[in-house]
């Protein structure tokens, strides 16, 4: 099987956790969407759902397919998000933000009574960092900033070199949410709860993509088959 056919493997497994009535949040990048192609059809069969997206995209793209869709000001609590991430450990600690989405992501996730990650096992790693950290930060002030980035990660054990993300254009990516995008290259992060509290002193950091203590469950497919990590006892 390849990496695509395991996240479709992910996103079929995690409509097990899907309850008529539910208010779902739907996450957003490549394995994302495959819940999202595989959630379409099941609504066209009379499944009730309402939905929330966590990026424009996938907004589109579940409208296209005729799922519910709704707003987190609407809806502002969730029962279950379901979303992919770039790496993910044993403890459910989480890289997030490769699509650039961290930041509604981790509000939609956090408005979520659960969160389960769907990932094929290249995302599986024993330490974070081999993926590059993204950071959501204001355009303002970007030079301060990074400064503040290189000090304080330094202080939590992080150096490498941080990357203003550019788009196909080659223009600084822009989030949704009008924000742009520091990828730090970090390596291995040995403490991600220190590098995650370092961050959050930045005030123009907006969001980081560490994602701690957030996901309930990962559904990770690889070669072997479905592994699960994290709680499965029927509350999800
Ligand atoms: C989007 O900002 C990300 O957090 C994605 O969930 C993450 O990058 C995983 O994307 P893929 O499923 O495309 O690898």
């Amino acid at each position: 099987m390849s990496n695509d056919a395991w996240k479709l493997a992910a996103a079929e497994r995690a409509l097990q956790y899907v309850e008529p009535g539910m208010k779902l949040g739907l996450g957003t990048g490549s394995t994302a969407a495959k819940f999202v192609e595989v959630l379409g059809p099941k609504v066209k069969e009379g499944l009730e759902l309402i939905c929330v997206a966590t990026s424009q995209a996938t907004q589109a793209h579940a409208e296209q397919l005729g799922i519910p869709m709704t707003t987190l000001d609407e809806v502002p609590f969730l029962d279950l998000t379901v979303d992919g991430a770039d790496q993910l450990d044993g403890e459910l600690r989480l890289i997030k933000g490769g699509g650039g989405a961290l930041l509604r992501e981790k509000i939609v996730a956090t408005a979520s009574g659960r969160m389960i990650v769907i990932a094929d096992e290249t995302k599986k790693v024993e330490t974070l960092g081999a993926h590059p950290l993204p950071l959501e930060v204001v355009q303002f002030g970007l030079t301060a900033t990074r400064n503040m980035v290189i000090a304080l990660a330094a202080d939590a054990g992080c150096e490498g070199e941080i990357t203003l993300r550019k788009g196909a254009d080659g223009k600084p990516f822009v989030t949704d949410s009008g924000n742009y995008i520091l990828d730090c290259a970090f390596g291995a992060i040995a403490e991600p709860e220190d590098l995650d509290e370092a961050l959050k002193l930045i005030p123009g950091v907006v969001e980081n993509g560490l994602f701690l203590g957030i996901a309930d469950l990962a559904i990770v497919a690889g070669a072997d088959g479905i592994t699960l990590v994290g709680s499965d006892d029927g509350d999800i």
